[in-house]
């Protein structure tokens, strides 16, 4: 069969995703009709819940997917569209940046027509920035084809990572936007923002230690999140304010923050074991939890943290989220990726149980790249990741829209409908999969 450009082979799925649908719907929302160019908006929901907002962090791992899309289209039309929407992130990013607002560069979101929101919000969300440098730092690497100044790129690259060096032991609202304290996902996303602009820095003629050393001693306070008893990475440390009921610890935000290693040089990528014991419990404390997971044989549903109680307009019962089972799907491409790159596969007692319940291989061992073993292996993980889109594909409509969450008892959708991150989460764990098949048939 031959599958028109957005079309990808899946083993589940029906044998195919058209990520057409995707990319339509995201293009859509970033410079919405009635907005500021370059502005995203979260969903184009103004009421229960009201979306209709530019989130710093939501736009940032948007624009992520947008440059990716761009690289990769062979279709004019989108070339054009998705080169236009990331000149006009950067100058609306660049408003964004030097608008005054309560919080300074950890606003979360701003009004659509770029100027401040003042209501009240979980704020800082410092997350922002660093995600924000990290999609700027991307673009600065391609400034020229994107006939975008590489002074401006740095100058902002600079404003966000001075912002992170001076705040990053601070406390700051999660990305559920929900409890005040330190947080895994940022501590990643800061020190990945750190250490891929440590080139720009070089360049632009600035003294690298202050940044060096804040990049340091992140890396070195992630230990942290390791918690001995629970045998996971907690999501937050040294909860300040903000929701008290997330005992667990488990959060796929934190599952989120692995993806962001994208260097053997840092800890707490996919492969390592601490995150694989992570990966694990959470899956099985999502497959308890929701009715929709039992009796299926669907991958389990996976929802943000399984105490939440946000239900996508107001608090009642927490359901599962597509950017949630997108990411964990994300997860276990980048395990099979990660590891070829790696050159092996270590199973030791530390992830014994992960290998067991997610492999055909139940023994401690290492397995070489040149082994059979090891393709297999690496084609057990795509499946898994393939069962997990499949379950999102299984409750996406027709019409291939996606809200933000699907009920746990029925799978319908719910919250805001046409969440932009649902659909940059989708494309990413797709061309995630792209690359580990590509990696597999080799
Ligand atoms: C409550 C949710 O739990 C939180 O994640 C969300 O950001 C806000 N409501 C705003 O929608
Ligand atoms: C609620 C989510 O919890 C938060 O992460 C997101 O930024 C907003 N909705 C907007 O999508």
């Amino acid at each position: 069969m031959t599958l028109s450009s957005g079309t990808y082979a899946f083993e589940n799925c029906n044998g195919y995703i058209d990520t057409d649908f995707s990319i339509d719907d995201l293009l859509l929302n970033a410079s919405y009709p009635g907005t500021k160019p370059g502005v995203v908006v979260a969903s184009p929901s103004r009421r229960d819940p009201d979306y209709f907002f530019h989130w710093v962090r939501d736009a940032a791992l948007v624009m992520d997917s947008m440059l990716q899309l761009n690289l990769k289209t062979l279709d004019a039309n989108v070339k054009i569209r998705t080169k236009k929407i990331l000149q006009d992130y950067v100058v609306f990013s660049r408003e964004n940046q030097i608008t005054p607002t309560l919080t300074g560069l950890g606003e979360p979101k701003f009004n659509v027509d770029g100027t401040a929101f003042n209501g009240p919000w979980g704020r800082p969300q410092n997350d922002g920035p660093a995600l924000r440098a990290n999609i700027l730092i991307s673009l600065y690497f391609h400034a020229k084809d994107f006939e975008l100044s590489e002074k401006l790129l740095g100058e902002m690259i600079l404003t966000d990572l001075d912002y992170v060096v001076k705040e990053w032991k601070n406390p700051s609202f999660d990305y559920w936007e929900e409890v005040k304290g330190l947080h895994f996902v940022n501590f990643m996303a800061y020190a990945r923002a750190l250490d891929r602009g440590q080139e720009v820095i070089r360049r632009l003629g600035v003294s690298a230690r202050p940044y060096r050393d804040a990049y340091l001693e992140i890396q070195d306070s992630l230990r942290k999140f390791w918690d001995p008893n629970k045998q996971i990475v907690v999501a937050t440390l040294d909860r300040v304010e903000g929701v008290d009921y997330k005992h667990s610890g488990i959060d796929v935000a934190t599952i989120i923050g692995s993806l962001y290693n994208e260097s053997h040089a840092r800890q707490f990528g996919p492969t390592s074991p601490q995150m694989q014991n992570t990966v694990l419990k959470m899956i099985d404390g999502f497959e308890n939890m929701y009715p929709i997971n039992h009796n299926s044989n669907l991958a389990t549903a996976i929802g943000r943290y399984p105490e939440d109680k946000y239900d996508g307009h107001g608090f009642g019962e927490g359901h599962p989220w597509f950017l949630a089972t997108h990411y964990t799907a994300e997860y276990f491409y980048r395990l099979g990726i990660d590891y070829n790159n790696a050159g092996k596969i270590e199973i030791t007692e530390q992830n014994l149980e992960f290998f067991k319940r997610f492999t055909s291989f139940n023994e401690p061992q290492i397995i070489e790249s040149d082994d059979d073993r090891f393709a297999m292996l690496l084609a057990e993980f795509a499946a898994h990741g393939d069962a997990f889109m499949a379950r999102t594909q299984e409750h996406i409509g027709r019409n291939g829209h996606i809200s933000e969450q699907y009920s746990r008892y029925n799978g319908y959708m719910r919250g805001a409908e046409r969440l932009t991150w649902s659909y940059a989460s989708q494309l990413t764990a797709v061309w995630a999969q792209e690359r580990l098949s590509n990696i597999i048939r080799k």
